[in-house]
């Protein structure tokens, strides 16, 4: 397998996070970061050891010797920085939520799709081996048809006015920060969703403390999923079928743990720790499918963040709230 040559754009904290991933996927080279200022990537390089800083990002998505971008700034900026990326000849991984609307999602498949350049959201969750292990257990039928999907995953934040989760024009609320996990979790299993009924609590700035979703899926199933921040939670997620039901233990988006439980039958365990801080699966991924010249991943294919978009946008509208996307100035 061929080196691929991965740059970053932003240098916040989950740039951080990724970053120190790398070192487990010796396929990938993190060769470049970008950020809105020359100090601000001069030092994220200096910590990660990255060859070239960009103080614009501009800067990164033209240059010439760099296969894919990935994207880590808040929400709302997404989709600007991935089409300047993709109208670049790049491939990008997208940080969750994938844009701020349904419209800058579609807006990024069709210019990737018509472009023929690779394109993922960063959800990470689906490339945990545990996760992984769980689809196995499903496709074996061991707890039989899929039914219902339940899970929580609230994590407790102070109201912080300015920070990105709480202000409207960060794309700030817990739908699009933590409601992402929940529902693609949830379309992972159960498939595409029919109805959508969603009840929310709101800050002051318009932004929802916490969300509860309640999906009808167009097989039948069911999912009862709920986020927030302003509580804690345990971030339990069960997978319940006919023949029995998967746990997936706290906290489900990066878990390290499934227990299968069946009727009459002692449940049983699969543990496996991620790489690193677990990002690591999902640089492995992208970098695979370039090397493989796949503009998708079957793990996280595009169909499927376009319909979790889809459902995260009706049930902040049954709330009230519009996001919008962001110009955002690249040089
Ligand atoms: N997968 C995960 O586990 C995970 C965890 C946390 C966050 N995320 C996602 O990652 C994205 C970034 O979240 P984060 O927590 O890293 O945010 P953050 O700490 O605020 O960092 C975001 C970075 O984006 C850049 N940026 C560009 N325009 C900006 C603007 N108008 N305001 C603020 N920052 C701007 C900044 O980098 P420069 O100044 O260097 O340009 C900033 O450091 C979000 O979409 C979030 O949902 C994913």
């Amino acid at each position: 397998m061929s080196t691929v040559r991965w740059g970053i754009v932003g240098t916040g904290e989950i740039a951080n996070a990724v970053a120190g991933d790398f070192q487990f996927v010796p396929e990938a080279e993190l060769a470049a970061v970008a950020s809105r200022t020359q100090d601000k990537a001069d030092r994220f390089a200096a910590q990660f050891a990255v060859p070239r800083a960009y103080g614009s990002y501009e800067g990164l998505l033209e240059a010439p010797d760099i296969d894919v971008v990935y994207i880590a700034t808040p929400h709302p900026m997404h989709r600007d920085i991935a089409l300047a990326a993709i109208g670049c000849g790049k491939a990008v991984l997208v940080e969750k939520a994938f844009t701020a609307t349904q419209a800058g999602a579609k807006a990024v498949v069709d210019a990737a799709r018509a472009s023929g350049v690779f394109c993922m959201e960063a959800m990470w969750t689906r490339f945990q081996p545990v996760v992984a292990a769980a689809r196995e257990v499903v496709a074996w039928g061991r707890i039989g048809d899929v039914i219902a999907v339940q899970g929580d995953l609230y994590a407790q934040r102070d109201f912080e006015p300015g920070h990105r989760l709480f202000e409207k024009d960060l794309g700030g609320g817990a739908i699009l920060d933590l409601g992402v996990y929940v529902v693609n979790f949830a379309q992972a299993f159960l498939g595409d969703v029919k109805a959508i009924d969603c009840m929310t609590r709101l800050y002051g700035t318009g932004v929802e403390k916490a969300a509860s979703i309640n999906l009808t899926h167009s097989a039948g199933g069911l999912s009862s999923l709920t986020c927030g921040f302003d509580g804690p939670g345990p971030g339990r997620m069960s997978i319940i079928g006919t023949k029995g039901w998967i746990e997936v233990e706290p906290r489900f988006h990066h878990p390290t743990k499934i227990s299968i439980h069946r009727a009459g039958v002692l449940p049983r365990i699969i543990e496996a720790r991620p790489m690193g801080r677990g990002y690591s699966h999902e640089i492995a991924e992208v970098t695979a499918c370039i090397d493989e010249g796949l503009t998708e991943s079957t793990t996280m294919p595009l169909q499927d963040t376009l319909e979790v978009m889809r459902v995260l946008e009706t049930c902040l509208r049954q709330s009230g709230i519009y996001h919008h996307e962001a110009h955002v100035e690249l040089s």
